[in-house]
């Protein structure tokens, strides 16, 4: 197939475009640095800059499938009113162009989301069938309006499929800026710790992006979360023992903020996700159903 990704360069990215030249694809990528992503992906890179440019049509002309990552990332500093508006419009303001620039050729459009569109407090199990209310918060405002942007690609008769991912594990993300703190001793719960997390391994993301642009079958919302989702107590522990280090006592909102940034927040926020679309419709066969096997397996080495 003839594949074009947006910020392939990220962290799912890079792991997206390394499966998918195995699988003998052919690839182009979007980037704000075409020289440097061209370097690390080692594949035909176009630069562009979606606030100012339309998408160079002869990088999107013959493609078939749109992979769509770009978007601001959420860990890095404070949120000002134009991080916040970066944040927002690096997402949706580029799927945008995306949709409007669309080729003939295409047939299938994969674009991100969050589990962010849930409204991140108590007990109650999420799925797909959650009816997204008209009073929004920021996080869920950006997930909606990024779906909504994506959606009017349907029209074309085009497959449309938006990825709601959970926090992905992995070398890169929220683990990467929480390890330090845990090689410190330093990590543990935060606030009461009852909060869930609706965690992923990098490698089912990986294969639930490579399976929303090949298979027909996935269309609209679809939860990309591991089945068994944990406290965020539980998460620390886990950690905690996969690194071999202390995690009982509770880290202090201050030292979380310095790891993560504004995004620091998110951690206290409550998502208890379920995947029912991937397990129920599909029959998606997860390679880590239990976070302390995830785990094991990104940290074996250390
Ligand atoms: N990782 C997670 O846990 C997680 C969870 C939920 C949702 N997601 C969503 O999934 C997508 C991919 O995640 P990721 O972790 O791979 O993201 P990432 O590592 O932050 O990479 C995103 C890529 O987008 C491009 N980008 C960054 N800021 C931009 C800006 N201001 N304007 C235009 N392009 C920009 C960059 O590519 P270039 O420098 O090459 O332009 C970057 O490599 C993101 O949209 C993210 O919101 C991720």
């Amino acid at each position: 197939m003839n594949i074009l990704i947006t910020g392939a360069t990220g962290f799912i990215g890079r792991q997206l475009v390394r499966r998918l030249r195995q699988g003998h694809h052919i690839i182009t990528v979007l980037s704000r640095n075409a020289r440097r992503a061209g370097e690390i992906l080692g594949v035909p890179a176009y630069g562009w800059d979606y606030a100012t440019q339309d998408v160079p049509s002869e990088a999107i002309k013959d493609c078939q499938i749109i992979i769509n990552l770009m978007g601001e990332n959420l860990g890095e500093g404070r949120w000002t009113q134009a991080r916040k508006h970066e944040i927002y419009a690096s997402r949706i303001l580029s799927t945008r162009k995306l949709v409007a620039a669309a080729p003939d050729s295409l047939h299938t459009f994969v674009c991100g989301s969050a589990i962010g569109i849930y409204p991140g407090i108590g007990d109650e199990c999420y799925d797909e069938s959650y009816a997204v209310p008209e009073q929004l918060g920021f996080m869920q405002s950006i997930c909606h309006d990024w779906e909504q942007e994506a959606a009017r690609i349907e029209s074309n008769g085009v497959r449309r499929a938006s990825i709601r991912t959970g926090v992905v594990l992995g070398d890169g993300g929220m683990l990467r800026k929480l390890l330090p703190l845990f090689k410190l001793g330093l990590g543990g719960p935060v606030g009461n710790g009852q909060q869930w997390l609706p965690w992923i391994h990098i490698d089912d993301i990986v294969s639930i992006y490579i399976a929303a642009a090949l298979d027909s079958r996935y269309q609209g919302p679809i939860n990309a979360v591991a089945p068994n989702p944990v406290r965020y107590r539980e998460f620390t522990a886990a950690l905690g023992q996969a690194l071999q280090r202390p995690a009982f006592f509770p880290t202090p909102t201050f030292i979380l903020k310095l790891a993560l940034g504004e995004a620091a927040a998110l951690a206290l926020n409550s998502y208890r996700i379920a995947p029912k679309r991937l397990l129920e419709e599909f029959g998606f066969q997860f390679k880590f159903h239990d976070l302390p096997t995830a785990l094991a397996n990104l940290y074996r080495q250390h």
